[in-house]
């Protein structure tokens, strides 16, 4: 059956399963994403969103299932720099900047992997090198001035404040051009202006074309951002829904109820 263009998914996750050990972290997971969504993954702690990345962007490997991007791509053969190379890029739980380097210079890193230079051009710093380099350059630049960071692209990453040090992660991940970008709780940690202003960024880069991916603890952050919710407990999806349904559907409610109260699972305690 041929789709129509509406139906075209940018990522299709089928029968993702993940165990270590004896424990099976995913198990089964089907979902698709549309182009230009954004698609939020809640959960308590535990329950495999974070495992869930991991597979969809090369860090672990599947036991059984398949993740296709752009209809046609197997995301599960490749290698993580191949899969950011392809278009998806992602922040981690755990912040993971560069501390020694400059704002600027982790943005640079994540601009790295557009480039199409060779050794030689690195080498002898060719005409075609020096140009690049400008150009991703200025493009680093103003990724940072989107971020409200601009000023800061010369302090060290370890010398930002912790809000700050979770933008320029986002803005590292944006400089490879992604079509899809994963967020693991970016709000975790932060005040709730913090949290309002990441709010309207992650609006602004859906707003750019970028499809978004985000696991977040917070409702408040979760429920206005969504064009679907999906909810994991267990490894399992218990449910997939607008903001709306999710709210009211009964498996969710019992869930977070079960694990000790609260959509509050933590505040970024990783
Ligand atoms: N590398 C690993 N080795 C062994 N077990 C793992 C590994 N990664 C995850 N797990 C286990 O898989 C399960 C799911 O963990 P995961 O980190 O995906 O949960 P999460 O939903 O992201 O939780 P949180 O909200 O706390 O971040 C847990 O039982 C965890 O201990
Ligand atoms: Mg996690």
């Amino acid at each position: 059956m041929t789709k129509t263009l509406s139906e075209l998914t940018i990522l299709n996750v089928e029968g993702l399963t993940k165990r270590f050990g004896g424990v099976t972290a995913i198990e089964k997971i089907d979902f698709s994403v549309l182009p230009g969504k954004i698609v939020s993954i809640i959960g308590p702690n535990g329950a495999g969103k974070t495992t869930l990345f991991n597979c969809i962007t090369g860090l672990y490997s599947p036991e059984e299932g398949s993740v296709y991007f752009d209809e046609q791509i197997l995301l599960n053969k490749l290698y993580p720099f191949a899969i950011t190379a392809k278009g998806v890029a992602r922040t981690f739980q755990t912040i993971r900047l560069f501390k020694h380097m400059t704002a600027l210079e982790n943005v640079l890193v994540g601009a790295h992997v557009r480039t199409r230079l060779g050794l030689t051009d690195t080498l002898f710093s060719t005409r075609r090198f020096r140009l690049t380099e400008r150009k991703i350059t200025a493009h680093a630049l103003r990724l940072l001035d989107f971020f409200g960071l601009q000023a800061k692209a010369d302090t060290l990453a370890c010398n930002l404040a912790y809000g700050h040090q979770r933008k320029l992660e986002i803005a590292r991940a944006l400089a490879s051009a992604p079509k899809v970008l994963l967020l693991d709780e970016p709000a975790a940690g932060m005040n709730p202006k913090e949290k309002d202003e990441l709010l309207a960024l992650i609006r602004a880069i859906r707003d750019t074309g970028i499809t978004i991916l985000l696991i977040e603890h917070d409702m408040k952050v979760v429920m206005p951002v969504s064009d679907k919710v999906i909810v994991i407990d267990y490894g399992k999806k218990i449910a997939e829904g607008t903001p709306r349904e999710i709210q009211n559907n009964s498996r969710v409610i019992e869930a977070y109820l079960g694990h000790g109260g609260g959509y509050h699972g933590h505040a970024g305690s990783h």
